[in-house]
């Protein structure tokens, strides 16, 4: 019987340490391509993929399903019917861990039903030492464990479960090149997410994106032009163009000037109907950026744009690099440029020894930016990363308060930005029946606001024109315009 020294040496695994370094050298871009032995392995089988974290995490799922569908298999309806089961997970925050780790727990009793099942398990977690030790110390029934970094060899990992009945562990923590041209099956026939960069060179103090996601790396504008007029061929509607900080698009591509305002305006060019982005960070944001979206129809006059805190000393601890006063001034820019532009943000509140003023001054800023949404959590520390060693005295219950708070706050906001709508003719792009109502559809504005209106099913995929008639705090409730 092997230690668990030595169980843990025979692996490919991740070092925090390793992946905090940056190198000089220019991205390497290669297309991807399905090794012939692979092609076939997955026939007669079905694939189950559940998703944690943010939109690059779902990103990353629509690559892995597509990969898979191009070695045979099928999405199963159910996860009980299925042979191949991937977490894709998320570090983010505790909780966000805490829940991948009770799926895993549930599937235990999958995997005793159904030896042959293959569980994966993938995305940001593994990225971190600390789980790769744990799972290789409690949880036997794990056969493949990749990152972010390797989805693309995916049909390698398969083939060596199903036929080695290997326990493959391969977590890399130095990016490689960007592979290109992945296989996709997307979630959705008429939103689609397109991927422009990878990876974050911003360090904020308290985050640990940087780590599992290696350094900043923008794709090649032909590549992705080529993409979204695909899918303007496909019949797409709207696209949502990712990375963690998408204003530092092209920064890392040498002897080039081509930014992220660039790009938008080439995008807009495609004619697809709707572009959206995220997420941006304010120091990068510049005024080509803004110019792209008050000069473009197609580019949405919607706006997320993290603050995190609206304490000059929080910011500067958390390494933001930016003031109170500058990150109010962009906001300010950016409603001039666009008018009528809905702005929602990112806020941590109980950040280390985050005193009573500094938080005060946080609800102060909200109400100076108007913010029309926030997604506000506590701050989670994470491990490696430098504020989990920051001294902190503040109560938990405390922080509490404090995220009670300012969601108060934030959704009085909200319905203060649906309210301004009411009465309004809007452009609402159907996504289909809402989810606890099935004669009512839903859809999203150009403002990203939620509306549901009883309307024909016909318009399911199209942009159509609503009336609004009542404004509630998360949604908009909308009458269906005839045509004649
Ligand atoms: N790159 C994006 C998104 C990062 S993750 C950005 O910079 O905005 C999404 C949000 O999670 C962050 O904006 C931040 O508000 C929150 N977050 C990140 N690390 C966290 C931590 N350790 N504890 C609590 N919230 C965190
Ligand atoms: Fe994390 Fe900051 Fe990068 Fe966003 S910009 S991913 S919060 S390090
Ligand atoms: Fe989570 Fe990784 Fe995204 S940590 S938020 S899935 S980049």
């Amino acid at each position: 019987m092997k230690s668990k020294e030595e169980l843990y040496e025979k692996y490919i695994k991740p070092s925090l340490s390793d992946a905090r370094r940056r190198s000089n050298k220019d991205t390497e871009y290669t297309y991807f391509s399905l090794n012939p032995t692979t092609k076939t392995i997955g026939k007669g089988k079905y694939y189950y993929i559940e998703t944690y974290g943010c939109q690059g995490n779902e990103a990353d799922s629509e690559t892995m399903a597509g990969i898979l569908e191009a070695i045979g298999f099928k999405k199963a309806s159910k996860i009980e019917e299925s042979d191949i089961i991937i977490l894709n997970t998320c570090a983010i925050r505790e909780n966000a861990e805490n829940r991948a780790w009770g799926e895993l727990g549930r599937l235990k009793s999958f995997k005793r039903n159904n030896p042959d099942l293959i569980i994966g398990f993938a995305g940001c977690m593994p990225q971190e030492e600390k789980t790769i030790k744990r799972l290789l110390e409690k949880y036997p029934h794990i056969d493949i464990v990749f990152g972010t970094h390797n989805i693309d060899k995916l049909p390698i990992y398969v083939e060596e479960a199903m036929f080695n009945k290997e326990r493959v562990i391969e977590v890399y923590s130095k990016e490689g090149g960007i592979v290109d041209r992945l296989p996709k099956s997307r979630n959705h026939q008429y939103k689609a997410w397109v991927n422009i960069m990878f990876g974050c060179d911003e360090f904020c103090t308290y985050c640990i994106v940087p780590y599992t996601r290696g350094k900043e790396r923008s794709r090649k504008k032909e590549d992705i032009i080529e993409e979204v007029k695909k899918l303007v061929n496909d019949g797409y509607q709207e696209i949502t163009l990712l990375g963690q900080n998408v204003n530092a698009y092209g920064k890392d591509i040498k002897n080039s000037d081509y930014t992220f305002g660039d790009l938008l305006n080439d995008l807009a060019k495609t004619k697809i109907p709707r572009i959206r982005f995220t997420t941006s960070h304010p120091h990068d944001l510049d005024q080509k950026t803004m110019d792209a979206i008050q000069n473009n129809d197609n580019v949405m006059p919607f706006f997320h744009l993290p603050v995190q805190s609206g304490s000059n000393t929080i910011l500067k601890k958390m390494n933001r690099h930016y003031t109170r006063e500058e990150y109010i001034d962009v906001v300010k820019r950016l409603k001039e440029a666009v008018p009528g532009i809905s702005i929602t943000t990112d806020i941590i509140v109980g950040f280390p020894n985050e005193s009573e003023e500094d938080f005060q001054d946080t609800l102060s800023l909200v109400d100076e930016c108007q913010f029309e949404g926030a997604f506000t959590f506590i701050f989670s520390p994470r491990e490696g990363t430098p504020a989990a060693t920051f001294d902190d005295s503040i109560n938990p219950m405390i922080k509490k308060e404090r995220l009670r708070i300012l969601n108060k706050k934030i959704n009085d906001l909200y319905l203060k930005g649906n309210k301004r709508f009411v009465n309004e003719i809007v452009l609402v792009l159907v996504d289909g029946p809402s989810k606890n109502d099935e004669t009512i559809l839903s859809g999203y504005t150009e403002h990203n606001k939620l509306v549901n209106f009883k309307g024909d099913a016909k318009m399911i995929g199209k942009i159509v024109e609503v009336r609004i008639v009542e404004a509630r705090t998360w949604f908009l409730i909308g009458e269906q315009i005839e045509k004649n």
